[in-house]
């Protein structure tokens, strides 16, 4: 027989839209004032450290954010998870690994890393790896113009609006650049890029000076989570077996040197850039993108990976 509805135990907790949600998140992470922004050009050691958004884009195309979601940043290294996925689209799987590792560095970001024996970068996260795959983009002798355009269209069609690049964070980016180039005249002459070092770095920094918000970076980790096909408008964006490459190294090598603390603590694939932002990336189901200035000591945005770490644990997020 069936019992009558108010004996029915209620096991679902009461509801709340999803933002009001997501606020709660914001605020429970605005208590970590830790970390310092990006000190290295003006325009990130001025950002406006209050700052905080979240966003989560769902594999039907659904988006939802709370926060500063419409104040802009430049994606810095969030870059190289997508350019890495363009260089093994233009170059193909096998000279992409000819030049570039899959092994964590456990160094920061900006060293060198280069693999004993092969001298690959040792992965495309890092910026010696980043630098390496943006010189695979489009074709080897092809200029900053061509490279930088096809990565423009290609975020764009990702984050499913027109990006551009923050003309004020590239030209202080690049007047600023002696260590990512000393990095690509290293790799010039360990034989893995084959252009002038000139021409990729500069690329690169254009690259990594496209500004983005939150909503922008879910729909482009959502793209990922929905195998390479857009929630939105069902296009394949990204063949699946580059997707797989690249969220492989996004979970070994996306936090820097904090991966395998994130793996544990949020544990989904994850990349985060120097302004302040992450995207993370769970297959099948969500793409989530934080963003607050503040940094810790290995690059990543404090109130970001608490952000991260909070959903994870209240949906459930996490891998393992
Ligand atoms: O290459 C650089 O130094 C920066 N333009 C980007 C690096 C970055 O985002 C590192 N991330 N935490």
């Amino acid at each position: 027989k069936n019992a009558p509805a108010s004996d029915v135990p209620c096991v679902r907790p009461e509801t709340s839209p999803i933002p009001d949600y997501l606020n709660a998140v914001l605020e429970k992470a605005r208590s970590n004032d830790g970390g310092a922004p990006a000190a290295y050009i003006e325009t990130l050691a001025n950002a406006d450290t209050s700052k905080m958004a979240v966003a989560l884009a769902m594999v039907d195309g659904k988006v939802y954010s709370a926060g500063d979601d419409k104040i802009e940043f430049s994606i810095q290294s969030i870059s190289k998870a997508f350019v890495y996925a363009l260089a093994i689209e233009d170059a193909g799987l096998p000279r992409v690994l000819e030049k570039i590792g899959v092994e964590p560095s456990g160094d920061r970001f900006n060293e060198l890393s280069l693999e004993k024996g092969t001298n690959r970068p040792m992965n495309p996260m890092i910026n010696a790896g980043a630098i390496t795959a943006h010189s695979l983009v489009v074709g080897p002798n092809s200029t900053v113009e061509e490279r930088t355009d096809r990565i423009l269209k290609a975020l764009s069609k990702l984050a499913g609006r027109e990006l551009h690049v923050d003309e004020e964070v590239y030209e202080a980016e690049l007047k600023d650049a002696n260590r990512n180039m000393a990095i690509g005249y290293m790799l010039k002459a360990a034989g893995i890029i084959s252009c002038d070092p000139r021409v990729a770095v500069t690329g690169y920094i254009r690259q990594c000076s496209i500004n983005v918000n939150v909503s922008d970076l879910a729909m482009m980790s959502a793209v990922l989570c929905n195998a390479g096909v857009h929630p939105v408008t069902g296009e394949r964006i990204i063949p699946q077996l580059s997707v797989r490459q690249v969220l492989s190294v996004m979970t070994t090598c996306g936090m820097y040197d904090s991966a395998g603390d994130w793996v544990s603590r949020v544990g989904i694939p994850a990349k985060s850039g120097v302004a302040g932002g992450i995207i993370g990336t769970l297959p099948g189901q969500v793409g989530i993108a934080a963003f607050s200035p503040k940094l810790d000591e290995r690059g990543n945005s404090v109130r970001g990976v608490d952000i991260c770490e909070q959903l994870s644990l209240d949906m459930g997020l996490h891998m393992m």
